[in-house]
């Protein structure tokens, strides 16, 4: 029998491939994604275990594989700065302890914008003791796909369009919750479930409604918030996790899972739309128990903290790609060095008129001012939305996991254009590795 307080070693193997992958019935793409599904399989695990995943490439690229919110040492990242691009036909095993509790994700690293939007991408969900008791959990990947009559892929060929794409990021027509379009779930009355929400769109910004009923959440990037907020509706930005508690509801209830209306200042704007439905059939017994307090964060520093780094995200209109996506007025940074142990407090803000996800690697941060507000309740983040001339000050902490790290906008056409950065985190007795790379052909490919 298996100690339940010992950390365990778990292993995994993911498939990199093309497949057919139904949406609907009678919609078939070509997929391409982990091991025959869309969205690839949900991994766990238990806070403190150790995770082997052996990731083989049967596409005709090559690829990578980003933990997206795992704080584990650089080279496991999967990112180009740290790992050489598993080839086509060749294997890489990625091991890392998973030292946090909540819900992260895992995608390709290489192409993006190509891998990602075929269905490259999955969960990777790690509970703990201090977990609240509910009756039951679900996984939500939200996604679109955008897709010609005949079900492939395209991509636009005229300029405007193109430019478009490359301002708005691409948005699909076809909505996907965990890889099906429009989905109808049941559930049973009178229970309370974790639901955990992934924004695995390229682009697009999710507004979670469900109806109008209220649900709490308790949860986002890095884990647990300090307590349950109630709302109505909540934003996921790309690449951001929010875990909801749903329920309980009423036999005979039956409502969509949507998104409101978000206007992110792209040329497209948004409309209200449903991803899937959830149908809730007879009364069953609830075990679910939802404290008021979750759990402790301690503040890493406060809103007044000495600015130590300013990140500047915009865009401008450039003469050879229509448009540039700039990170401190330049494309693929990359950005200075920072010590281990020397605390970070970033005044990260967005120029532009249109908002972008502001995505830190393999580190968690704390907002703790926000247009000049301390925020009202304690997170830690890794993906965080910049509206339209905003400005927050962002606190993390480098601890001993020397090595590249990267920031990025994520939404994938901007981090392709070039709104992105490396920096390295250095022990602080070795000096940083050069830095003589030209910006441009040292970027996330
Ligand atoms: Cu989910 Cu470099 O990102
Ligand atoms: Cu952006």
């Amino acid at each position: 029998m298996k100690n339940m307080t010992q950390p365990n070693t778990i292993h995994y193997e993911l498939n990199a491939g093309v497949f057919n992958w139904e949406l609907a019935p009678g919609k078939t793409i070509e997929a391409w994604g982990f091991n025959q599904q869309v969205p690839g399989p949900v991994l766990k695990a238990r806070r403190g275990d150790t995770l082997v995943v052996k990731v083989k490439n049967n596409l005709d690229e090559p690829t990578l594989v980003h933990w997206h919110g795992i704080r584990l040492p650089a080279s496991m990242d999967g990112t180009g700065e740290m790992q050489k691009p598993i080839a086509p036909g060749e294997e890489f095993e990625y091991r890392f302890v998973v030292p946090d509790a909540g819900t992260f994700w895992y995608h390709s690293h290489a192409n993006e914008t190509v891998q990602m939007e075929r269905g490259m991408y999955g969960a990777l969900v790690v509970t703990d003791e201090q977990d609240p008791a509910t009756d039951g959990e679900r996984v939500f990947l939200v996604d679109d796909m955008k897709l010609s009559a005949d079900h492939s892929f395209t991509k636009p060929g005229w300029f405007i369009p193109r430019m478009v794409e490359r301002h708005d990021g691409r948005e699909g027509n076809t909505l996907l919750l965990n890889g099906k379009e429009l989905p109808i779930l049941d559930m049973a009355a009178g229970q309370t479930e974790r639901w955990r929400f992934i924004n695995a769109a390229s682009a697009r910004y999710f507004v979670l409604h469900l109806g109008g009923r209220e649900f709490r959440i308790i949860g986002t990037d890095g884990g647990l918030l300090e307590s349950p907020r109630t709302v109505t509706e909540a934003l996921i930005i790309p690449g951001e996790r929010l875990d909801i508690v749903a329920g309980p509801f009423e036999a005979g209830e039956l409502f969509s899972i949507e998104s409101l209306p978000y206007n992110r200042k792209t040329f497209v704007k948004a409309k209200r739309q449903s991803f899937g439905m959830i149908q809730v059939g007879e009364p069953k017994p609830s075990v679910a128990f939802i404290p008021d307090t979750l759990r402790k964060i301690m503040p890493l520093a406060l809103p007044d903290a000495t600015v130590t780094r300013k990140v500047k995200f915009s865009v401008e209109a450039s003469l050879k790609n229509g448009m540039d996506f700039l990170v401190n007025n330049d494309m693929h940074v990359n950005d200075k060095p920072v010590r281990v142990g020397e605390l970070q407090v970033w005044e990260v803000s967005n120029a532009s008129g249109m908002d972008h996800p502001f995505h830190l690697h393999g580190f968690f941060f704390q907002v703790i001012e926000e247009n000049g507000k301390a925020p009202g309740f304690l997170a830690w983040k890794d993906t965080y939305n910049l509206p339209p001339k905003s400005t927050v000050k962002i606190a993390w902490l480098p601890d001993n996991r020397p090595g590249i790290w990267m920031y990025h906008c994520h939404i994938l056409e901007h981090h392709e254009a070039g709104m992105m950065a490396n920096f390295e985190v250095i022990d602080g007795t070795t000096s940083p590795v050069e830095t003589t790379q030209t910006s441009g052909h040292h970027c996330h490919r």
